[in-house]
């Protein structure tokens, strides 16, 4: 039988190249090789102060984003649809530790960055956030989950609540998941490459998968080498992390014989910049066009894709109802039948 992978993803904003490299690409592959179940998890997205009118619309604009770049429609689900994720939460907070759940490092970093803000709130929500992660992971007894290396700490905790209930009921009912760490193009930020390309540093530090083609090109001719910009520091290789972004941005778009190519160029010196530059922005043009096209297609089968998604929530929602009434059963709680 084939292994089971789960991952998720809030809906927040526009997806870029960073997310699109660094992780989305990979869902995609795994496709091939194991069970898949990917999440939009529009739970977790209340847990610091948000906006209720435009939650469900990032969430579905999330949903065709990853249809639009290699998602099967069948492996993809909302969180909300499968009410079950929250029931288990519940009972997971009652096998979840509160010291290891005080000493979360994503709380600590958002709660702080909750409190720089006006408001300066901080939810329960919050707090609770690693305790339903858990609960969207064990519900599907997944093996695998495909996440970068921060998110280490949740999956230690929810291996722990997995014993915990294990030992407190007397099965080995949970398998204990654990990552799958592949080596992703670690893709920074073109106007100032000491940092991940995200979106909370600001536009001009991503870019947009769905972008207009001008705008790609201007991010990339604008990008930081190192001729002009002391900041961006240098490998060990001599190579400016700038350049080397570049680099990592060919070779991530399977522009391989470019990407010999040009690095031969950098390695005699004769490499000029402009031509390295026009080969990254060619390359994700080309990228993006084919993402374009298919995002075009799906805004125009709207009502057809959230059905189809609707639909594979309530497919996949069966394999959670199932743990569902396993672990009630074994939890000691009334059940009843679905
Ligand atoms: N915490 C994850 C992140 O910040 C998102 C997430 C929620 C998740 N539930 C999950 C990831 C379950 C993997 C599995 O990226």
């Amino acid at each position: 039988m084939k292994k089971q992978v789960l991952s998720c993803i809030q809906p927040t904003g526009d997806m870029h190249f960073g997310n699109y490299f660094g992780a989305v690409k990979n869902w995609v592959d795994l496709q091939d090789l194991y069970e898949c179940r990917y999440g939009v998890v529009d739970y977790h997205a209340m847990t610091m102060p948000y906006n209720p009118k435009k939650l469900r619309e990032n969430t579905w604009e999330l949903i065709i984003n990853l249809l639009a770049t290699g998602i099967l429609p069948e492996n993809l689900f909302i969180q909300s649809l499968v009410p079950e994720h929250v029931e288990l939460g519940w009972i997971f907070n009652c096998f979840a530790s509160f010291g290891q759940v005080s000493r979360m490092t994503q709380f600590k970093d958002k709660s702080a960055q909750s409190e720089a803000t006006s408001e300066s709130f901080i939810s329960v929500g919050l707090f609770d956030y690693p305790v339903l992660m858990a609960a969207d992971i064990l519900i599907y007894r997944a093996d695998f989950v495909p996440v970068g290396k921060d998110q280490d700490q949740h999956l230690e905790l929810a291996r722990n609540i997995a014993q915990r209930f294990n030992n407190q009921v007397g099965a080995a009912y949970f398998v204990l998941p654990e990552t799958l760490h592949t080596e992703t193009p670690n893709i920074r930020s073109t106007a100032d490459p000491s940092r991940k390309m995200s979106k909370s540093a600001g536009e001009k530090h991503y870019i947009n998968v769905f972008a207009d083609e001008a705008r790609i090109r201007k991010q990339i001719k604008s990008a930081v080498t190192d001729a002009n910009n002391t900041r961006a520091g240098r490998g060990s290789s001599g190579m400016s992390e700038g350049v080397a972004n570049l680099f990592e941005l060919l070779k991530a778009c399977g522009k391989l014989p470019a990407h010999k190519t040009l690095m031969a160029a950098y390695t005699a010196g004769t490499l000029k910049y402009v031509d390295l530059k026009e080969a990254v922005a060619g390359a994700l043009v080309e990228v993006s066009a084919v993402f374009k096209e298919k995002k075009a297609e799906l805004n125009a089968n709207k009502k057809e894709v959230k059905d189809r998604i609707k639909a594979s929530s309530a497919e996949i929602r069966k394999r959670a109802q199932e743990t569902l009434r396993d672990v009630k059963e074994l939890a000691g709680l009334v059940n009843v039948r679905f």
